[in-house]
This record gives C-alpha cells, structure tokens and sequence, in this order.
C-alpha cells in the first residue's frame, strides 16, 4: 500500500492529475451528497451523476439494521461508484453521535453532555475509537461527529449534543474526539473521518432556539464559540458541517466572511465544508439563488434529503448548480476548490485503498470490550449533586429497595434521541442494554428485596426508595423547552414518595 503523506506534493499530485481529467458534472457530482433515502429505487443515480457523498439521515430506513446488514448495504453502494468512469470511491456518511446509534447491536455511550461530566479526555478519545472501530467494520468511514456546540442556555434542544457550556471543556474534548475518531493514521482501516459541527454559534441562539440567531458581538463569537474549531483544525479535522443558525440575523449557510475569510483564510482550513440537512433551502430566493449564494460563501458539498419528484432535490442542485458555472455566476475557480479540497479528504483517508473490513471486524460491534469502555464512561459521567445524611452508596443489604418513576424501567428514556431513530423513543429499542430497575436486581445482595412501581404505589415500609425521573428522549428542535421544570408527573411521584418518609434517592 502506498504511503500517504498529508498534503504532500505526492497527495496534490494525484489529486491535481485526477482533476485535469474530469468534466464539470463530475466535479459537481462530488460536491453532491444525496440522503440514502432520496436514492430509493434509483441508487443507480450514484452511476449516472458520479456522486461524491451518500448520508443517512437520523431517519432514513435500511432494510437490515445490523451491523452486518448495514456493510452490505454499504458494499452495495461502493460497487456502484465503482462502476463510474473515474471509480471515486462515495465518502459514506452518518450521524455516530453516541456510539453507531443507527445500529441494532452497537455499542451506545452517553451522549456528550454526559461524556463533558467525566472531564476526562482520554476516555472520549477511547470512546472514539470504539466509535470508528464500529462505523468502519459497516464500511462507513465518516462520522458527523464531534458536535463541538458550548451551549449556553439550557432551554436549547440540543444541549445534550454539546460537551458543556465552557469553551475550554470543549476544546478539549472535541480534540479528544477527532483524534480518537481519526485514530494514528488517517489511512487506517478502523479509521473515520470526523466532521466537526456546526459551525458556528450553534450553542448561543437568543432563548435556546434550535436552528435560531445568535445575536453576540465578533469578540463573543470568537471567545466562546470559535475555539473548539480552532484546536480541532490543528489535531487534523479535514471536514466541518456549517450550522443551521444565523449570526446577528444572517444563516451561516450563506456568510461568507465566517466560512471563508475566518474559517478557510484566517484559521487555514484545508479540509471541506459540507451543509446542514437541506440547510441551503433556507437562505432567500430561488433554490438556484440559495446554490449560488450557499457556493460562493464557501460551501464545498451540500447535503441534499430530496430526491426526483421532490423540491429542491440532488437533480435539481446538479443542474442548476451546472448552469451557474456556465453563466459565470459560481466561478470554476470555486468548483475547482471545493473539488479539490473533497479529494484531498479522499486521498488522506486512502479511500480507494479501503476494503471491507470483514467478519471480524463486524463482530467486534457491540462486543464485551467495547460495552466496557460504555460502562466506563457512564460510570465517570455521573454527578453527585446532594448526599444528605450520607445516604449514599447504598448497601447492597439494604432490605427493601423501592424503585419508581417513569425511567427506572425505560431502556429508550436512558438512551435518548439520535438512538436508532432520529427522536429516539420512550419504552423498547431494539439496542438492547438493562434498565436501572435490571441493574438494581442484579446488584443487591440475596437477603434484598428490591419492588417497583411506576407511580411510588407501594413504597411504605420500605427501606430506601430510588425514584428515576427525566425528559422523554428527543432531537433537535423537538427538545427545545421554554420551561426546565420536572413534569407534573414526576414531581408527583417525588412528593408521593417524599410523604411516605422513606429515605430517596433521585435519579
Ligand atoms: C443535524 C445534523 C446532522 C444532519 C444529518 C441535521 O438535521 O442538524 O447534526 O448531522 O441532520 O443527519
Ligand atoms: C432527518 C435527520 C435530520 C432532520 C433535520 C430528519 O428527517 O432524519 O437526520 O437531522 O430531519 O430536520
């Protein structure tokens, strides 16, 4: 296998001679990156506009979501880019945000606000690797992932994508991640490549609002949002997904200034931009306008959920992006260095070099030593906020344990959204994993009896109660909350238990 130096002369030489060949829809076929979904019935469209990226959305169905079907779906598709005439390998994408969380058997860790609790940067680093290990036996080599958001209003729906609400932390972990993710060599089989997002302010929109304007000062913006890109860059990040949200009223998705002049200019980013889920489609104008204006700021590849049929769909955005260059409106100059920078991305990773992985890789998903690494981190990721009369750690001989409340016994409220689907859900996912009302069972000595109940019925004479409260799991916009306080129903069965004079602990 031929050595890969970043950057090298060499890496600029493939990449400049494979340029000089291609025609201009194959250069805006890479800087395309169709949703999975949007390719239903027509993936021989990966063949026809020789495409450069392919997603799954939070979403966007598989037929087999094993680990297992998930690498032959893969395979599927990479024998497709095969079949163009330059055979540029598609760069596959998805949303690891927690662990490979779209797939049945993987590992899960705790979502980053939990893994910002831990302060430990060695861990993230190892819960990364994990992370690759996974998403590349699927043959998925590109994670969305660090979400390096300081969020600094909790009302916000993605609080829990972000590592916490100091810039330092995040810098730090984001760091941790990306180098976790990208492993010793980029080139490595059980190497991904990360995209750090989003880029920029995600975590300072006024009120909380998800996709909402961050209205602070240039010097604000820099000091707490900025930094996290900053060190990310130099631990190697070559790809950043640009934010939903606007600063002081204009969408990122079209600003110039902050992807080009600050981001590519003033920080030397040599790795690719790629949009927000059909986040183009909200600057102003015509769908033709918002590809100019999108191109132009410096967005290299956008991300495109419609397919023919739809609005605004990867056809479209060829097409008309096609037209913009022949009219002069997106200069070739802009294309050559979107494409360029995709390549190199490529190059680094030694995408045409990659193979699947094999059998024993995919078993390795979810296996034993990886969970370990799970249990460590949700282990470092707690925090004990009160210990009134030193009530904890429990005995394992503790009589009787009373367990309520509506997460004592709810694997989907434990792993929360982006968990198989794109909100998550309440009750049974299929990912497996053990209740804390299992956990306890399992923990306390013969002579405990441990009894449950969602509502606290029943609690009265026992010895110590453990009441597990929380949010239904969600993602994104849907997690947006104008009031953080507990749910009638949880308040309910704390006070219910509170009453009864049992000893509690809230969880
Ligand atoms: C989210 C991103 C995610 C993308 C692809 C968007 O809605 O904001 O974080 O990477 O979808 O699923
Ligand atoms: C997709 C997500 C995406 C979201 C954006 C959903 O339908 O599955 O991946 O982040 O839309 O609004």
């Amino acid at each position: 296998m031929p050595v890969r130096l970043l950057f090298s002369q060499d890496a600029n030489d493939r990449v400049s001679a494979l340029m000089v060949s291609m025609t201009l829809e194959e250069k805006i076929g890479q800087m395309t990156q169709a949703d999975y979904g949007a390719l239903k019935g027509r993936v021989e469209d990966v063949v026809t506009y020789s495409l450069g990226s392919v997603l799954w959305g939070g979403d966007t169905e598989i037929p087999d979501i094993t680990a297992r079907g998930w690498a032959a779906t893969t395979a599927d598709l990479q024998a497709l880019s095969a079949r163009t005439r330059l055979k540029i390998p598609l760069l596959l994408g998805v949303d690891a945000v927690h662990g490979h969380n779209n797939v049945n058997g993987a590992v899960l860790f705790p979502h980053n606000i939990g893994l910002g609790a831990t302060r430990n940067a060695a861990l993230v680093e190892r819960v990364a690797r994990v992370t690759a290990d996974e998403l590349t036996a699927t043959g998925i080599p590109w994670d969305f992932a660090p979400c390096v958001a300081v969020a600094r209003d909790e009302r916000w729906g993605r609080t829990y994508e972000s590592f916490g609400e100091n810039p330092e932390l995040v810098r730090e972990l984001g760091v941790a991640y990306v180098k976790g993710m990208q492993g010793p060599r980029l080139t490595d089989a059980a190497s991904a490549l990360a995209c750090v997002k989003h880029y920029v302010g995600d975590g300072g929109t006024t009120g909380g609002k998800d996709q909402g304007n961050t209205e602070t000062d240039e010097e604000t913006l820099r000091r707490i949002h900025l930094p996290g890109y900053v060190d990310a860059i130099a631990a190697g990040a070559r790809s950043i997904m640009v934010s939903f949200n606007q600063w002081n009223g204009k969408k990122l998705h079209g600003h110039r200034y902050l992807l080009t002049d600050v981001l590519k200019g003033e920080l030397g980013f040599k790795g690719f931009l790629v949009s927000d889920w059909a986040a183009i489609d909200q600057l102003p104008g015509s769908y033709k306008e918002q590809i100019a204006a999108s191109i132009n700021a410096g967005l290299d590849m956008v991300m495109i959920p419609n397919g023919p049929g739809t609005d605004k769909n990867y056809q479209q955005f060829i097409t008309l992006l096609t037209e913009l260059v022949k009219e002069g409106v997106v200069p070739q100059v802009r294309i050559d260095d979107a494409v360029r920078r995709i390549l190199e991305a490529k190059d680094a990773m030694g995408l045409s070099d990659r193979m699947s992985r094999g059998q024993q890789a995919l078993e390795m998903v979810g296996s034993p030593e990886h969970r370990a690494v799970a249990r460590d981190a949700v282990r470092q990721s707690l925090v004990l906020l009160k210990n009134s009369q030193d009530l904890l750690p429990l005995s394992q001989n503790s009589g009787r344990v009373h367990l309520s409340g509506r997460g004592a016994d709810n694997i989907g409220m434990q792993c929360g959204g982006w968990t198989i689907i794109w909100q998550g859900k309440t009750g049974d996912v299929v990912v497996g994993g053990t209740t804390i009302r299992r956990a306890v069972e399992q923990a306390v000595g013969s002579g405990t009896k441990v009894t449950f109940s969602e509502d606290g019925e029943g609690v009265a004479g026992a010895d110590v109660a453990i009441v597990v409260v929380g949010e239904d799991p969600y993602a994104e916009m849907f997690g947006d909350r104008a009031d953080l306080r507990l749910s009638a129903g949880d308040s309910a069965v704390i006070e219910k238990i509170h009453a009864s004079g049992v000893p509690m602990v809230v969880v």
